[in-house]
Protein backbone atom coordinates (compact mmCIF):
# COMPACT_ATOMS: atom_id res chain seq x y z
CA UNK A 1 0.00 0.00 0.00
CA UNK A 2 1.43 3.23 -0.76
CA UNK A 3 -0.20 6.91 -0.62
CA UNK A 4 -0.83 6.73 -4.40
CA UNK A 5 -2.92 3.97 -4.43
CA UNK A 6 -4.82 5.57 -0.81
CA UNK A 7 -5.53 8.90 -2.84
CA UNK A 8 -6.89 7.18 -5.54
CA UNK A 9 -8.81 5.13 -3.74
CA UNK A 10 -10.10 7.72 -1.90
CA UNK A 11 -10.99 9.83 -5.10
CA UNK A 12 -13.02 6.86 -6.28
CA UNK A 13 -15.16 6.20 -2.85
CA UNK A 14 -15.65 9.79 -3.11
CA UNK A 15 -17.50 9.73 -6.27
CA UNK A 16 -19.20 6.60 -5.31
CA UNK A 17 -20.40 8.25 -2.23
CA UNK A 18 -21.78 11.19 -4.01
CA UNK A 19 -23.50 9.20 -6.16
CA UNK A 20 -25.20 6.96 -4.03
CA UNK A 21 -26.14 10.09 -1.83
CA UNK A 22 -27.75 11.63 -4.44
CA UNK A 23 -30.19 8.17 -4.67
CA UNK A 24 -31.10 8.53 -1.46
CA UNK A 25 -34.72 8.72 -1.00
CA UNK A 26 -35.46 8.61 2.52
CA UNK A 27 -33.71 8.57 6.31
CA UNK A 28 -33.26 5.44 6.32
CA UNK A 29 -31.10 5.31 3.08
CA UNK A 30 -29.09 8.14 4.81
CA UNK A 31 -28.51 6.11 7.57
CA UNK A 32 -27.44 3.41 5.64
CA UNK A 33 -25.23 5.39 3.94
CA UNK A 34 -23.89 6.81 6.71
CA UNK A 35 -23.11 3.45 8.16
CA UNK A 36 -21.24 2.41 4.94
CA UNK A 37 -19.13 5.10 4.04
CA UNK A 38 -18.46 7.15 7.58
CA UNK A 39 -19.36 4.48 10.16
CA UNK A 40 -17.21 2.59 12.69
CA UNK A 41 -16.74 -0.09 10.02
CA UNK A 42 -17.38 1.95 7.14
CA UNK A 43 -15.24 2.27 3.84
CA UNK A 44 -13.67 5.82 4.54
CA UNK A 45 -13.17 4.62 8.45
CA UNK A 46 -10.57 1.61 7.35
CA UNK A 47 -8.97 3.83 4.90
CA UNK A 48 -8.26 6.09 8.13
CA UNK A 49 -7.05 2.81 10.12
CA UNK A 50 -4.98 2.05 7.40
CA UNK A 51 -3.03 5.24 7.12
CA UNK A 52 -0.10 4.24 10.16
CA UNK A 53 1.18 1.90 7.52
CA UNK A 54 2.21 4.24 4.96
CA UNK A 55 5.41 5.92 4.78
CA UNK A 56 5.62 8.96 7.32
CA UNK A 57 6.37 11.28 4.42
CA UNK A 58 3.18 10.32 2.94
CA UNK A 59 0.94 9.87 5.89
CA UNK A 60 0.56 13.45 6.06
CA UNK A 61 -0.68 14.36 2.72
CA UNK A 62 -2.80 11.74 2.36
CA UNK A 63 -4.50 11.94 6.23
CA UNK A 64 -5.32 15.68 5.03
CA UNK A 65 -6.91 14.53 2.33
CA UNK A 66 -8.74 11.74 4.30
CA UNK A 67 -9.93 14.30 6.84
CA UNK A 68 -10.50 16.73 4.33
CA UNK A 69 -13.11 13.93 2.30
CA UNK A 70 -14.44 13.03 5.40
CA UNK A 71 -16.08 16.87 6.38
CA UNK A 72 -17.33 16.74 2.77
CA UNK A 73 -19.16 13.86 3.14
CA UNK A 74 -20.11 14.89 6.24
CA UNK A 75 -21.66 18.05 5.09
CA UNK A 76 -23.30 16.45 1.89
CA UNK A 77 -24.87 13.94 4.40
CA UNK A 78 -26.23 16.95 6.20
CA UNK A 79 -27.07 18.55 3.24
CA UNK A 80 -29.05 15.88 1.81
CA UNK A 81 -30.85 15.54 5.15
CA UNK A 82 -31.74 19.23 5.35
CA UNK A 83 -33.46 18.71 1.55
CA UNK A 84 -35.19 15.70 2.12
CA UNK A 85 -37.13 17.31 5.17
CA UNK A 86 -37.61 19.92 2.98
CA UNK A 87 -39.30 17.59 0.80
CA UNK A 88 -41.69 15.30 2.79
CA UNK A 89 -42.63 19.33 4.44
CA UNK A 90 -43.47 20.20 1.57
CA UNK A 91 -45.23 17.44 0.51
CA UNK A 92 -47.34 17.21 4.04
CA UNK A 93 -48.17 20.52 3.37
CA UNK A 94 -49.55 20.16 0.09
CA UNK A 95 -51.47 17.41 1.00
CA UNK A 96 -52.78 18.88 3.50
CA UNK A 97 -53.55 21.93 2.43
CA UNK A 98 -57.03 23.77 3.04
CA UNK A 99 -58.92 25.54 -0.17
CA UNK A 100 -60.26 28.58 1.48
CA UNK A 101 -62.55 29.26 -1.91
CA UNK A 102 -64.57 26.19 -1.95
CA UNK A 103 -68.12 26.44 -0.14
CA UNK A 104 -68.38 25.37 3.49
CA UNK A 105 -70.69 22.41 4.28
CA UNK A 106 -73.64 22.93 5.20
CA UNK A 107 -74.33 22.84 9.26
CA UNK A 108 -77.71 20.15 9.35
CA UNK A 109 -79.90 22.21 10.73
CA UNK A 110 -82.73 20.68 13.38
CA UNK A 111 -85.80 21.56 13.07
CA UNK A 112 -89.22 21.69 15.51
CA UNK A 113 -91.12 18.47 15.53
CA UNK A 114 -94.59 19.12 12.84
CA UNK A 115 -96.47 18.13 16.04
CA UNK A 116 -94.72 21.21 18.11
CA UNK A 117 -95.03 23.69 15.39
CA UNK A 118 -99.05 22.39 15.42
CA UNK A 119 -99.47 22.60 19.16
CA UNK A 120 -97.67 26.25 18.99
CA UNK A 121 -99.98 27.27 16.27
CA UNK A 122 -102.82 26.24 17.43
CA UNK A 123 -101.83 27.95 20.83
CA UNK A 124 -101.05 31.36 19.67
CA UNK A 125 -104.03 32.01 17.97
CA UNK A 126 -105.53 31.45 20.85
CA UNK A 127 -102.89 33.50 22.70
CA UNK A 128 -103.76 36.09 20.74
CA UNK A 129 -107.85 35.97 21.64
CA UNK A 130 -106.65 36.55 25.24
CA UNK A 131 -105.98 32.83 26.53
CA UNK A 132 -103.39 31.67 28.82
CA UNK A 133 -101.33 28.81 28.44
CA UNK A 134 -101.16 26.35 30.80
CA UNK A 135 -100.06 22.62 31.36
CA UNK A 136 -100.46 19.56 33.76
CA UNK A 137 -99.95 16.03 34.97
CA UNK A 138 -100.21 13.28 32.81
CA UNK A 139 -100.28 10.94 35.55
CA UNK A 140 -103.92 11.76 36.58
CA UNK A 141 -106.49 11.14 39.20
CA UNK A 142 -109.96 8.85 38.40
CA UNK A 143 -111.28 12.29 40.03
CA UNK A 144 -109.94 14.96 37.47
CA UNK A 145 -109.99 12.87 34.73
CA UNK A 146 -113.65 11.79 35.20
CA UNK A 147 -115.58 12.00 38.51
CA UNK A 148 -114.90 15.81 38.67
CA UNK A 149 -115.82 16.20 34.77
CA UNK A 150 -119.14 14.87 35.58
CA UNK A 151 -118.22 10.86 34.72
CA UNK A 152 -118.88 9.10 38.13
CA UNK A 153 -117.05 5.66 38.86
CA UNK A 154 -118.75 3.33 36.52
CA UNK A 155 -120.60 5.15 34.60
CA UNK A 156 -121.14 4.02 31.14
CA UNK A 157 -119.63 7.81 29.41
CA UNK A 158 -116.53 6.07 30.52
CA UNK A 159 -116.60 3.60 27.80
CA UNK A 160 -115.86 6.97 25.48
CA UNK A 161 -112.23 6.60 27.12
CA UNK A 162 -110.40 3.63 27.13
CA UNK A 163 -107.72 3.86 29.76
CA UNK A 164 -105.13 3.10 31.01
CA UNK A 165 -104.72 2.42 34.27
CA UNK A 166 -101.72 2.85 37.13
CA UNK A 167 -101.42 -0.03 39.60
CA UNK A 168 -102.31 1.65 42.41
CA UNK A 169 -105.73 1.10 44.07
CA UNK A 170 -107.54 2.59 47.17
CA UNK A 171 -108.55 1.12 50.28
CA UNK A 172 -111.85 0.10 48.59
CA UNK A 173 -109.44 -1.63 46.00
CA UNK A 174 -111.03 0.83 43.62
CA UNK A 175 -107.99 1.77 40.80
CA UNK A 176 -107.78 5.44 41.52
CA UNK A 177 -105.02 6.90 39.29
CA UNK A 178 -104.42 6.58 35.13
CA UNK A 179 -103.06 8.36 32.54
CA UNK A 180 -104.71 10.99 31.18
CA UNK A 181 -107.12 9.97 28.62
CA UNK A 182 -107.38 13.33 27.60
CA UNK A 183 -106.67 17.08 28.51
CA UNK A 184 -110.35 18.23 30.42
CA UNK A 185 -108.61 17.11 33.80
CA UNK A 186 -107.14 20.35 33.81
CA UNK A 187 -110.59 21.89 33.06
CA UNK A 188 -111.45 20.64 37.30
CA UNK A 189 -107.50 21.49 38.12
CA UNK A 190 -107.46 25.36 37.08
CA UNK A 191 -110.69 26.34 38.16
CA UNK A 192 -109.94 24.94 41.38
CA UNK A 193 -107.12 27.34 41.92
CA UNK A 194 -108.66 30.27 40.04
CA UNK A 195 -111.69 32.59 40.22
CA UNK A 196 -113.51 33.56 36.95
CA UNK A 197 -112.78 35.12 35.18
CA UNK A 198 -110.73 31.96 33.55
CA UNK A 199 -110.09 31.69 30.24
CA UNK A 200 -106.91 29.01 29.24
CA UNK A 201 -105.62 26.72 26.88
CA UNK A 202 -103.75 22.91 28.04
CA UNK A 203 -102.02 21.74 25.58
CA UNK A 204 -100.38 18.35 26.35
CA UNK A 205 -100.32 14.89 25.92
CA UNK A 206 -102.93 11.73 26.63
CA UNK A 207 -102.93 8.16 26.17
CA UNK A 208 -105.27 5.50 25.79
CA UNK A 209 -105.93 1.53 25.67
CA UNK A 210 -106.39 1.59 22.16
CA UNK A 211 -104.92 -0.59 19.22
CA UNK A 212 -103.14 1.29 16.73
CA UNK A 213 -103.91 2.58 13.55
CA UNK A 214 -103.72 5.18 10.85
CA UNK A 215 -106.17 7.49 12.44
CA UNK A 216 -105.35 6.06 16.42
CA UNK A 217 -102.26 6.43 18.70
CA UNK A 218 -102.18 5.40 22.14
CA UNK A 219 -100.47 8.20 22.80
CA UNK A 220 -101.29 12.02 21.34
CA UNK A 221 -101.90 15.34 22.10
CA UNK A 222 -104.53 17.36 22.79
CA UNK A 223 -105.27 20.84 22.70
CA UNK A 224 -107.71 21.96 25.91
CA UNK A 225 -109.64 25.10 26.02
CA UNK A 226 -111.79 27.24 28.48
CA UNK A 227 -113.06 30.07 28.77
CA UNK A 228 -115.17 30.83 32.19
CA UNK A 229 -116.97 33.95 33.66
CA UNK A 230 -120.35 36.12 34.26
CA UNK A 231 -122.30 36.31 31.46
CA UNK A 232 -120.96 33.62 29.00
CA UNK A 233 -122.91 32.47 26.11
CA UNK A 234 -123.21 30.18 23.39
CA UNK A 235 -122.64 32.93 21.03
CA UNK A 236 -119.02 33.61 22.51
CA UNK A 237 -117.99 29.78 22.23
CA UNK A 238 -118.98 29.95 18.78
CA UNK A 239 -117.07 33.43 17.49
CA UNK A 240 -113.92 32.26 19.37
CA UNK A 241 -113.98 28.75 17.72
CA UNK A 242 -115.19 31.00 14.34
CA UNK A 243 -112.35 33.08 14.54
CA UNK A 244 -109.30 29.87 15.10
CA UNK A 245 -110.65 27.73 12.06
CA UNK A 246 -110.45 30.70 10.25
CA UNK A 247 -106.92 31.49 11.55
CA UNK A 248 -105.84 27.60 10.96
CA UNK A 249 -107.50 26.91 7.90
CA UNK A 250 -108.20 30.35 6.06
CA UNK A 251 -110.28 33.22 5.99
CA UNK A 252 -112.79 31.93 3.87
CA UNK A 253 -114.26 29.38 6.22
CA UNK A 254 -117.26 28.44 7.27
CA UNK A 255 -117.80 26.63 10.41
CA UNK A 256 -121.40 24.42 11.79
CA UNK A 257 -121.83 22.99 14.92
CA UNK A 258 -123.58 19.63 15.58
CA UNK A 259 -125.17 18.07 19.04
CA UNK A 260 -122.94 15.65 20.13
CA UNK A 261 -122.39 14.41 23.94
CA UNK A 262 -119.78 14.77 25.99
CA UNK A 263 -120.73 14.22 29.74
CA UNK A 264 -119.24 17.74 31.13
CA UNK A 265 -120.94 20.17 28.86
CA UNK A 266 -124.43 21.13 27.90
CA UNK A 267 -125.12 21.36 25.58
CA UNK A 268 -122.04 19.46 23.61
CA UNK A 269 -121.05 20.25 20.02
CA UNK A 270 -118.75 18.84 17.35
CA UNK A 271 -117.40 21.32 15.87
CA UNK A 272 -116.78 21.19 11.93
CA UNK A 273 -115.38 23.41 9.07
CA UNK A 274 -116.24 23.51 5.26
CA UNK A 275 -113.47 21.53 3.76
CA UNK A 276 -110.78 24.09 2.65
CA UNK A 277 -109.73 21.05 -0.31
CA UNK A 278 -112.46 21.21 -2.11
CA UNK A 279 -114.73 24.34 -0.63
CA UNK A 280 -117.65 21.42 0.34
CA UNK A 281 -118.14 20.04 -3.08
CA UNK A 282 -116.82 16.41 -1.62
CA UNK A 283 -113.44 15.09 -1.90
CA UNK A 284 -110.71 12.65 -0.21
CA UNK A 285 -110.27 14.60 3.40
CA UNK A 286 -113.49 15.11 3.40
CA UNK A 287 -114.65 11.79 2.90
CA UNK A 288 -117.28 13.55 -0.23
CA UNK A 289 -119.27 14.86 3.29
CA UNK A 290 -118.05 18.78 2.20
CA UNK A 291 -117.28 19.06 5.75
CA UNK A 292 -114.70 18.36 8.29
CA UNK A 293 -114.82 17.62 11.97
CA UNK A 294 -112.09 19.20 14.08
CA UNK A 295 -112.91 19.43 17.34
CA UNK A 296 -115.65 18.82 20.45
CA UNK A 297 -117.01 21.47 22.29
CA UNK A 298 -119.90 23.05 24.55
CA UNK A 299 -121.04 24.43 27.30
CA UNK A 300 -119.41 23.95 31.02
CA UNK A 301 -121.90 21.70 32.82
CA UNK A 302 -123.15 23.34 36.32
CA UNK A 303 -121.99 19.79 37.82
CA UNK A 304 -118.38 20.66 36.69
CA UNK A 305 -118.74 24.30 37.70
CA UNK A 306 -120.29 22.79 41.17
CA UNK A 307 -117.61 20.60 41.73
CA UNK A 308 -114.88 22.96 41.51
CA UNK A 309 -116.92 25.64 43.88
CA UNK A 310 -118.19 28.16 40.73
CA UNK A 311 -121.66 29.25 41.65
CA UNK A 312 -123.31 28.02 37.99
CA UNK A 313 -126.10 30.40 38.42
CA UNK A 314 -123.41 33.11 38.48
CA UNK A 315 -120.81 31.60 35.80
CA UNK A 316 -121.25 30.01 32.68
CA UNK A 317 -118.67 29.34 30.44
CA UNK A 318 -117.61 26.84 27.42
CA UNK A 319 -114.62 24.45 26.63
CA UNK A 320 -113.33 22.84 24.01
CA UNK A 321 -110.20 19.72 23.25
CA UNK A 322 -109.04 19.37 19.71
CA UNK A 323 -106.44 16.93 18.39
CA UNK A 324 -103.29 18.85 17.05
CA UNK A 325 -101.73 15.59 15.20
CA UNK A 326 -105.30 15.79 14.30
CA UNK A 327 -105.50 19.51 12.84
CA UNK A 328 -102.21 19.04 11.29
CA UNK A 329 -102.91 15.61 9.16
CA UNK A 330 -106.08 17.47 7.51
CA UNK A 331 -103.90 20.59 6.88
CA UNK A 332 -101.14 18.89 4.84
CA UNK A 333 -102.92 15.85 3.90
CA UNK A 334 -101.08 13.71 6.17
CA UNK A 335 -102.82 9.98 6.10
CA UNK A 336 -101.31 8.40 9.13
CA UNK A 337 -100.91 9.33 12.61
CA UNK A 338 -98.12 7.41 13.41
CA UNK A 339 -95.95 9.26 11.48
CA UNK A 340 -96.13 11.86 14.15
CA UNK A 341 -94.42 9.16 16.74
CA UNK A 342 -91.95 7.06 14.02
CA UNK A 343 -88.99 9.81 13.93
CA UNK A 344 -88.75 8.71 10.18
CA UNK A 345 -86.03 12.36 9.20
CA UNK A 346 -87.99 11.73 5.19
CA UNK A 347 -91.33 12.76 6.84
CA UNK A 348 -90.01 15.29 9.64
CA UNK A 349 -88.57 17.30 7.37
CA UNK A 350 -90.78 18.44 5.18
CA UNK A 351 -92.00 20.58 7.69
N1 LIG B 1 -112.09 15.59 26.14
C1 LIG B 1 -112.83 15.20 24.95
C2 LIG B 1 -112.22 13.96 24.36
O1 LIG B 1 -111.08 13.70 24.60
C3 LIG B 1 -112.83 16.32 23.94
C4 LIG B 1 -113.68 17.45 24.39
C5 LIG B 1 -114.99 17.52 23.99
C6 LIG B 1 -113.15 18.44 25.20
C7 LIG B 1 -115.79 18.59 24.39
C8 LIG B 1 -113.96 19.49 25.63
C9 LIG B 1 -115.29 19.54 25.20
O2 LIG B 1 -113.50 20.45 26.43
O3 LIG B 1 -116.05 20.59 25.60
O4 LIG B 1 -112.88 13.24 23.68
Amino acid sequence: MNGESTLRELQELEAAASQELGQARSQDDLERWRVAYLGRRGRLTSILRSLPSLAAEERRGVGAAANQMKARLEQALEKRLQSLQAEVASRLAEAESIDVTLPGRPVAQGRLHPTTQMIREVCGAFVSMGFQVMEGPEVEWDYYNFQALNIPPDHPARDMWDTLWIDWADDRGRRTMLLRTHTSPMQARIMEQQRPPVRVVVPGKCYRYEATDATHESQFFQVEGLAVDEGITFADLKGTLFEFARRIFGPERRVRFRCDYFPFVEPGVDVGIDCFLCRGAGCRVCKNSGWIEIMGAGMVHPQVLRNVGYDPDRYTGFAFGLGPERIAMLKYGIDDIRLFYANDLRFLKQF
